[in-house]
C-alpha cells in the first residue's frame, strides 16, 4: 500500500508588493534582494485575512463530498494561531463544514507544524487505510518595516490531502528527524512580529540539513545520486540553494546540473510569493511538480526546517497519475489576477490590526471566499 500526498492546492492573498519597489524605497540595490536574497515579489496579508481564511480558502478547493466522509483529522500546522486556546482546525471545520466526528488539532513548531501533520497523517492512514486527513500549513511571516527581515515576508496556504493510493506523491518510510534547543527565530506572546538572529539562523539551517541528509544516507544506503530532485524549506529562495549547494559536490556533474535545474523549477512561485513559514517547503514541492518536467517514479527529497529548531529529511516518489497541467493552470490565474500594491499602501496594509474591542472590517477590498469579518464579543466573526 502506498500512502502520500493525494491532492494538493494553496491560496494567498492577491496582493503584492514588488521588490524592487521596496529596494529602492529602503535605499537598497535591488540585486540585494532579487539576487543575493533570492526574492522578487512579496505577498501582502490584508488584515481580512489569517491563518484560518487562508487555510480555508485553500482546503476548499480540493475537497469532495467523498473525501469528507473519508476525513479522520484535520491537522493544522501554523505559528500564526488566532487563539492561544481554541484551534485553528475547529475554526476550519466549521467554515469547511466538515463532519463532526473527526479530530481537528492544531500543530505548532515554528515551519515545520505542518510536516509534523503530514508524517502523523502518513501513520494513521497506515493504520485506518480507509481514512483521509487533511494537513495545513497556513502563516503570516512578519518581521516589521525596515528590518533586515522584512524582505523575507510573505504569507499563504497549503492544503493537502493525505490517503492510501495516493496520486500525487507516495511517500518513502525512512525519514530523518534532527531537534534541538536553539534562540534562531522566535515569537514571544506579546508581539506581533518576529525576533531572529538572521545569520545564526541561516547557519542552524545548513547544519540541520546536512546532519540529516548524512544521517538518512546511513540509514538508508542511499546517496544523492538517487535522487531526481530535492526540495527545500524557502523561508527566502537563496536559503535553499545554500543547502543545496551544501551537498551538491557529493553528484556526479551530470546529476549536480539536474538538480539544480530542478532547484530553479522549486523556487518558481515560492519567488513571488515570500515566506509562507509551515507552507513553503510545500509551495517550493508545487513549484517543481508544476514547472521541473520530472517523469513518474522520480524520487525527491524534501527538508523541512522549523526555528527553535527540527529539521526533518523524507523521500517520495513521483506517482505515474500526476498531470501538472491542473497546477499549472491554477498558479498561471493566480499571478494573472494579483495586484501590485506601492510601498506606502504595503505599509499601510502592514500596520492595519485587530483591535481588542468589537470591530466590523471592510471586506470590499478582498474578494478571497472566506474571511475575517471582524470581531463580536470577543469572538471571530467569520464568513
Ligand atoms: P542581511 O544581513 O540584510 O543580508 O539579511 P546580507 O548582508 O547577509 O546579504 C544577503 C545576501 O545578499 C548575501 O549573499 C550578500 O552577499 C548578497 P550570501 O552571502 O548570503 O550568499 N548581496 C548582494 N547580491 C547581489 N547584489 C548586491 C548584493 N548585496 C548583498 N548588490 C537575512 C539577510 C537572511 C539574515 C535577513 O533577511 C533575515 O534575518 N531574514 C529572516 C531570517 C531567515 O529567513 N532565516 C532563514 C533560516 S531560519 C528558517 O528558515 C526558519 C524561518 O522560516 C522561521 C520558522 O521556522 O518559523 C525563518
Amino acid at each position: 500500500m502506498t500512502v502520500g500526498i493525494d491532492k494538493i492546492a494553496f491560496f494567498a492573498p492577491d496582493t503584492y508588493v514588488d521588490l524592487t519597489d521596496l529596494a529602492q524605497a529602503r535605499d537598497v540595490d535591488p540585486n540585494k534582494y532579487l539576487i543575493g536574497i533570492g526574492q522578487s515579489e512579496q505577498t501582502v496579508v490584508p488584515v481580512t485575512q489569517d491563518a484560518v481564511t487562508m487555510a480555508a480558502n485553500a482546503a476548499s478547493k480540493l475537497l469532495t463530498e467523498t473525501d469528507r466522509q473519508a476525513l479522520g483529522m484535520v491537522l493544522f500546522g501554523t505559528e500564526s494561531g488566532v487563539d492561544h486556546s481554541k484551534s485553528a482546525a475547529v475554526y476550519l471545520r466549521s467554515l469547511l463544514d466538515l463532519p463532526a466526528s473527526i479530530r481537528t488539532v492544531e500543530l505548532k513548531h515554528a515551519c515545520y507544524g505542518a510536516t509534523a501533520g503530514l508524517m502523523m497523517a502518513k501513520d494513521y492512514v497506515t493504520l485506518h487505510p480507509e481514512k483521509k486527513v487533511l494537513v495545513i500549513g497556513s502563516d503570516i511571516a512578519r518581521y516589521g518595516l525596515n528590518t533586515p527581515g522584512e524582505v523575507t515576508q510573505g504569507g499563504g496556504a497549503v492544503a493537502m490531502l493525505v490517503s492510501q493510493n495516493a496520486r500525487i506523491l507516495a511517500l518513502e518510510d525512512d525519514s530523518v528527524v534532527k531537534s534541538e534547543d536553539a534562540m534562531d527565530f522566535w515569537r514571544p506572546l506579546y508581539r506581533k512580529e518576529a525576533l531572529v538572529d538572521g545569520h545564526a539562523s541561516e547557519n542552524i539551517y545548513i547544519d540541520f540539513f546536512t546532519a540529516v541528509f548524512d544521517d538518512y544516507q546511513k540509514l538508508t544506503g542511499r546517496t544523492i545520486e538517487d535522487f531526481d530532485a530535492l526540495a527545500f524549506h524557502l523561508p527566502f529562495t537563496k536559503m535553499g540553494l545554500k543547502a543545496l549547494r551544501a551537498v551538491l559536490p557529493q553528484a556526479n556533474d551530470l546529476k549536480q546540473q539536474r538538480l539544480l535545474e530542478a532547484f530553479e523549477a522549486s523556487r518558481v512561485y515560492n519567488r513571488r510569493v515570500g515566506n509562507l513559514y509551515t507552507g513553503s517547503l510545500y509551495l517550493s514541492l508545487m513549484s517543481l511538480l508544476a514547472n521541473g518536467e520530472l517523469p513518474a517514479g522520480s524520487r525527491i527529497g524534501l527538508f523541512s526546517y522549523g526555528s527553535g529548531a527540527e529539521g526533518e529529511f523524507f523521500a517520495g516518489q513521483l506517482m505515474p497519475d500526476f498531470d501538472p497541467q491542473a497546477l499549472q493552470a491554477d498558479f498561471a490565474q493566480f499571478f494573472g489576477q494579483r495586484r501590485r500594491v506601492s510601498v506606502p499602501a504595503y505599509e499601510r496594509l502592514f500596520n492595519q490590526s485587530l483591535p481588542d474591542h468589537d470591530v466590523l472590517l471592510d471586506t470590499k477590498a478582498d474578494s478571497a471566499r472566506f474571511v475575517l469579518r471582524g470581531i463580536t464579543h470577543d469572538q471571530r466573526q467569520y464568513q
